[in-house]
């Protein structure tokens, strides 16, 4: 916990980072989570301990379907399971989180991981999950009395920190961010598009000064907004910036991008399941447009064939929105500077229409 201070970078900016020794060794694991009993998806970095494959990573972190890892972290579909990456790099982690009763989120009884010959709890968590929790933390969840007792085949549960509260009235999906060495919360702050303070106070940390390189930041992300239904089976489907996820038995692939001033775009997403269903129509019903398919007139108001959600049985909502895509002198797609109020999703459902063709088992 020692601080080494960085003289010249102080006298310039009063925000800049000590870059410290991490060593911020509590016991209880979990990001500040205080909706009890809440649960929700969260992502976080994993640097890669070893050249390896997403199989073998998927696997590690038990994520059920490779393509739920790619699209955390925007890798084409079309990606294969051997695709190596090198050692260091990082990928997004996508899985299952929950509010614990005492105020902290960790990972929803997930990723298991079972014991192998010669493996010690430290490095259980410093090496094969790359410093993600401390083997303290592995240890206080799975009641191990002495740390130096485990077992071959013992299963431990590794208690990835989470958490499922909204930040400033808004649903946000909690990122566990990897602190590069270097880097200081102004930076952060504008690369996530958060602020200081909310960045501060979900951390804990009373000063600026306090962010410790290789530490994991709770970092909030803005999702793109949606035109999905309460009722609807993945209502509210939050997808942030730069990710995209297949919903609808994966016959809907949604993408968020800032670029797109913050709306979500779903579209058919061809994915045939070798024994899985026939994906349902589409179609905006009473319109040419199927989802995705959006046109603009000359006053820049865009209607779009959007997405609203899918029910039980397989059936497809959709609706037709309107935006207004007009900034000033420049009536391409929204790029998200200049006036704050333009980019401003005015979406106004004029026709919410049912495709009533269900799923063919
Ligand atoms: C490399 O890392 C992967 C994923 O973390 C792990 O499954 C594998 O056992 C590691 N390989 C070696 C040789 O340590
Ligand atoms: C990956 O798998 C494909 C098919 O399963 C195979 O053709 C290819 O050679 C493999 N690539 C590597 C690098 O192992
Ligand atoms: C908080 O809850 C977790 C999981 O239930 C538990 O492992 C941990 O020991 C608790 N911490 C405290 C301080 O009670
Ligand atoms: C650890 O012990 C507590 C209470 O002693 C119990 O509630 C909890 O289920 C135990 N956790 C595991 C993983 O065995
Ligand atoms: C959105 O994602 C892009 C690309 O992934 C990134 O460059 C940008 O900083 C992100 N913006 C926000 C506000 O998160
Ligand atoms: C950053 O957030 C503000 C407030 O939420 C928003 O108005 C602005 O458009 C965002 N900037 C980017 C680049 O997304
Ligand atoms: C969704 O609908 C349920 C029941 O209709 C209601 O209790 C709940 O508050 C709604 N949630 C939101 C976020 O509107
Ligand atoms: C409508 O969307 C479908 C599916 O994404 C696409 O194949 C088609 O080219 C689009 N048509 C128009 C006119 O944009
Ligand atoms: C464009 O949208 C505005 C408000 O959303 C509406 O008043 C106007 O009539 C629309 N223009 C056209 C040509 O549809
Ligand atoms: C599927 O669900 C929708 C809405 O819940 C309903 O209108 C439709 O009739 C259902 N279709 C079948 C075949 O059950
Ligand atoms: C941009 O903002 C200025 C002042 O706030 C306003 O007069 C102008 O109409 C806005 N332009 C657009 C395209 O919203």
């Amino acid at each position: 916990m020692e601080k080494i201070l960085i003289p010249t970078l102080i006298l310039l900016c009063s925000i800049f980072t000590i870059i410290q020794p991490t060593s911020s060794q509590t016991t209880t694991p979990g990001f500040k989570c205080t909706t009890r009993g809440a649960t929700c998806n969260s992502l976080i970095d994993y640097k890669l301990p070893n050249t390896t494959t997403l199989s073998s990573v998927r696997t590690l972190f038990q994520i059920k379907n490779l393509r739920t890892l790619l699209a955390a972290n925007n890798l084409p579909l079309t990606t294969p399971q051997n695709q190596t990456y090198p050692a260091s790099t990082t990928l997004k982690i996508p899985f299952p989180c929950s509010c614990t009763n005492n105020g902290t989120g960790i990972s929803n009884h997930r990723p298991i991981y079972t014991v192998v010959p010669n493996d010690g709890l430290y490095h259980i968590a410093a090496e094969v999950f790359s410093r993600l929790v401390t083997f303290q933390q592995i240890q206080a969840v799975n009641n191990i009395s002495n740390a130096d007792e485990i077992e071959v085949g013992q299963k431990l549960w590794v208690p990835l920190p989470c958490s499922c509260d909204d930040v400033g009235g808004e649903k946000v999906v909690h990122y566990g961010y990897s602190v590069p060495t270097g880097s200081n919360v102004a930076g952060i702050v504008n690369q996530f598009n958060t602020t200081e303070s909310v960045l501060l106070e979900l951390n804990g940390l009373k000063d600026a000064k306090d962010l410790l390189a290789d530490s994991v930041l709770d970092v909030p992300l803005k999702v793109c907004t949606t035109s999905v239904r309460n009722g609807s089976m993945d209502y509210p489907l939050l997808v942030p910036n730069g990710t995209y996820t297949l919903t609808a038995n994966n016959c809907v692939r949604c993408q968020c991008n800032a670029a797109n001033s913050w709306v979500l775009q779903c579209e058919p997403s061809g994915i045939s399941l070798p024994n899985g269903p026939t994906c349902p129509s589409t179609q905006c019903a009473g319109t040419a447009f199927d989802l995705g398919n959006s046109t603009s007139d000359s006053n820049c108001n865009l209607s779009r064939c959007a997405y609203a959600g899918y029910n039980t049985n397989g059936t497809i909502l959709t609706t037709l929105t309107q935006e207004s895509t007009c900034p000033a002198g420049n009536n391409n797609n929204g790029s998200p500077s200049g006036n704050g109020s333009k980019g401003l999703r005015s979406s106004l459902a004029l026709v919410a229409s049912l495709i009533a063709l269900h799923l063919l088992r």
